[in-house]
């Protein structure tokens, strides 16, 4: 995939007003902050996340600044079947008739490990979590993304999914795939309303860099918010035809 950078991007006001987006992991750290921003900009967000208190947080901070009234999924994609999705694909469609945005944004890093250590239930775990899921998600939202003018579908990836890591092992190997399923579903629906891209956030300061590099001082690290300018670029009209494409955030 081609790399592009859009980090100085200044995105409009009402960027995203109209817009239906869906983000995973919407509870926590990325994911909350898109959230937070897609709404500030306009969007319907819809909250999609496996701890409901976290995601009500959110859905409060955006009722009270008075971002448009958003929804709540309540979902763990460690057990979620593809009914689940194709239900969750139906409540969208009769509620909003399409769905303009998608950011895969949820995600697991289990333990850092030498690799004849990694066991395969967490293997199985991070794959269903970071791939299977999204991928089976992605198959049940398609059809109502066909109805939006244009919808941008948006993969999470890291630098450890480009270029493997010592350690990394489960972790690495998901988000390699995270950036074939991307390349696949980009290529399939090349000259269609559907554009997809993938993202790497780059060092962030949250709760899963914070497990990876417990010595590390979080005050030396981007925050989400200071990602923003990418996921709003990617959700945004102005990357209508941008397909196939990873962006760094930072
Ligand atoms: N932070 C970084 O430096 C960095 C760098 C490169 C890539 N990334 C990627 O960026 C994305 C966001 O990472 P982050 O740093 O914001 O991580 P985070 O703070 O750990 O947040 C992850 C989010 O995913 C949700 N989640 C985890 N497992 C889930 C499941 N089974 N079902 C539903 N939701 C689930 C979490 O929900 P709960 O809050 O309920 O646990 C949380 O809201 C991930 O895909 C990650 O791999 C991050």
């Amino acid at each position: 995939m081609q790399i592009k950078t859009v980090h100085d991007y200044q995105p409009a006001a009402d960027l995203l007003s109209n817009k239906v987006i869906l983000v995973t992991g919407a509870g926590d750290g990325i994911g909350r902050q898109a959230a937070l921003s897609f709404a500030e900009h306009g969007a319907t967000v819809i909250l999609l996340g496996r701890t409901v208190a976290k995601l009500e947080a959110v859905y409060d901070e955006i009722e009270q600044t008075g971002g448009p009234q958003p929804a709540i999924i309540p979902l763990d994609l460690k057990g979620a079947t593809a009914q689940h999705y194709k239900d969750m694909a139906s409540t969208i469609d009769n509620q909003f008739g399409r769905l303009d945005g998608v950011l895969h944004n949820a995600g697991i890093l289990k333990i850092l490990s030498p690799f004849t250590h990694i066991e395969s239930d967490d293997f199985n775990d991070s794959m269903q979590i970071n791939v299977t899921g999204p991928m089976l998600m992605t198959q049940a939202l398609l059809p109502v993304m066909q109805k939006a003018p244009t919808a941008s579908l948006v993969f999470t990836s890291s630098g450890v999914g480009r270029k493997g890591r010592a350690y990394w092992g489960s972790y690495a190997v998901s988000k390699f795939a995270t950036e074939g399923l991307a390349q696949v579903i980009a290529d399939e629906y090349e000259n269609t309303n559907v554009r997809t891209n993938v993202i790497n956030p780059g060092a962030t300061r949250t709760a899963m860099r914070a497990k990876a590099y417990p010595a590390e001082d979080p005050k030396q690290l981007k925050t989400p918010l200071d990602l923003m300018p990418t996921y709003l670029y990617l959700m945004g009209d102005q990357s209508t035809k941008d397909n196939n494409l990873c962006f760094d955030a930072q």
